[in-house]
């Protein structure tokens, strides 16, 4: 059985023994999130994304509790959790295993701009560690102290804006031009399912069978723990009627 049957086999058992069909939407609060079927290398990094920017809005919630709660407050476990997902899922694996390991090398050598992107994105993957670094740092302690309050609203903000930034242009400019590069060799179709395969390799050695699915859930339950994982509460109100 290829690596990629045996991802699809254990989505469908967990979306089984979680009593939820695939292809059914998970909302509710209290739901079980199913990771949903990726089936190719593309996909995978872009549902990597989905986890980081799961966590960008745990910061941005974490910035804004900071700047209007009562100094020495906020609690500071789900922000360590958070920064630990940062540190085992995204940097060192998704960035570190995957882009800086098998997709920059690729982009360095594509004529054009797009060879130019792998340095930025190199650089802001560095600061982000500097960032996770100081971020594990400041919450040690039960409570986030006084003193460290506005520094670290800072750095989560700083920091969520960059990789906002940095993930909108690896999804429609970095990780497109890295397909059709892969797709232009001879053998283009297989070398994606190749770098497929080569991931699914990778996140089990790092992770064992689950680490999509176990990161997924993860971040749900730091959601929970804030209050903020009923995807309901962030439908826009309407807008004011016109005059
Ligand atoms: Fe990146
Ligand atoms: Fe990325």
């Amino acid at each position: 059985m290829t690596s990629e049957k045996e991802r699809r086999q254990f989505l469908l058992q967990t979306a089984a023994a979680a009593g939820v069909l695939l292809t059914g939407s998970v909302l509710a609060a209290d739901a079980p999130e199913v990771a949903p079927a990726a089936t190719g290398a593309v996909e995978d990094l872009m549902c990597e994304h989905g986890v980081l920017r799961r966590a960008l809005l745990v910061y941005r919630a974490y910035a804004q509790r900071l700047r209007v709660e009562p100094a020495g407050s906020v609690l500071a476990e789900p922000l360590q959790k958070t920064a630990q997902l940062m540190r085992t899922f995204v940097e060192n694996y998704h960035e570190r295993k995957l882009e800086e390991g098998l997709l920059f090398p690729v982009l360095r050598r594509l004529p054009g701009p797009i060879a130019t992107y792998p340095a930025t994105l190199t650089a802001q993957h560095n600061r982000g560690r500097e960032i996770t670094d100081y971020v594990l740092a400041s919450t040690k302690t039960s409570r986030i102290g006084a003193t460290q309050a506005q520094a670290l609203t800072r750095a989560l903000e700083t920091f969520s804006l960059m990789y906002e930034q940095h993930a909108a242009r690896e999804d429609t400019v970095v990780f497109p031009a890295w397909k059709a590069a892969l797709a232009g060799e001879r053998s283009g179709k297989d070398r994606l399912a190749e770098m497929a395969e080569q991931f699914a390799a990778i996140e089990r050695a790092e992770f064992g069978q689950h680490g999509f699915a176990d990161a997924v859930t993860t971040i749900a339950d730091i959601e929970r723990s804030l209050g903020i994982s009923d995807l309901a509460q962030f439908t826009a109100p309407p807008p004011p009627q016109s005059t």
